[in-house]
């Protein structure tokens, strides 16, 4: 697997270093706030993500999931965003949710999903990426905390996936363009 790495992009201790700095910025911004802290871990990519960042938050905290897909089996997003999974609850008005996602690339997978959340009564509605790459933006979006913002190569680890295979490695890393062109 670590074979198909060309290389390290971001490493295990920066990633320790990115969830520090937004779990912090989270616990302040939040702390006076008197509704509900709802994470929404969009499955499968910010599952990693959403642990580490959660595991920082000294606040009170409810994690939801949502399953979400533009991609497919390819590299690049086919700008329709289906709902395969969806949050049930009956307290939108008192829930400010944190979208946690694990790259932002053309923006319109997490626009749509502000919009959504928004137009179901959400309290509020704040976007969270470990990864951006803003040169891929289409649409006008731009995350509330993001970890660091990355060129326009394809990435695995961490939760990203290629085919579903490199979740599971422990660092984020480029994949060798030989991988995916076979
Ligand atoms: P957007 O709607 O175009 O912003 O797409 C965001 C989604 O595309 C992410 O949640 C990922 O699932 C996927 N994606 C975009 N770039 C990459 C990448 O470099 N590696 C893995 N998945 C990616
Ligand atoms: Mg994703």
């Amino acid at each position: 697997m670590t074979n198909d790495i060309e290389s390290i992009l971001v490493s295990e201790q920066q990633i320790d270093e990115i969830t520090t700095r937004i779990a912090n910025e989270i616990n302040s911004f939040y702390k006076n706030s008197e509704k509900k802290l709802v994470f929404i871990c969009i499955l499968k990519g910010s599952l990693m993500f959403s642990c580490e960042l959660m595991k920082k938050i000294t606040l009170p905290i409810e994690i939801d999931f949502m399953k979400v897909s533009s991609y497919g089996a390819k590299t690049v997003s086919s700008g329709v965003i289906n709902i395969h999974l969806d949050i049930k609850r009956d307290d939108m008005a008192d829930v400010d949710f944190i979208i946690i996602e694990d790259i932002v690339d053309s923006g319109k997978t997490l626009s749509h999903l502000v919009r959504y959340l928004a137009e179901r009564g959400a309290n509020s509605v704040k976007t969270c990426t470990l990864l951006d790459k803003p040169s891929r933006r289409t649409v006008d979006f731009t995350p509330d905390w993001c970890g660091m913002e990355i060129p326009d190569k394809f990435v695995v680890g961490f939760g990203l996936d290629y085919n579903e295979k490199y979740r599971n490695l422990p660092y984020v890393g480029v994949l060798k363009p030989e991988v995916y062109s076979k």
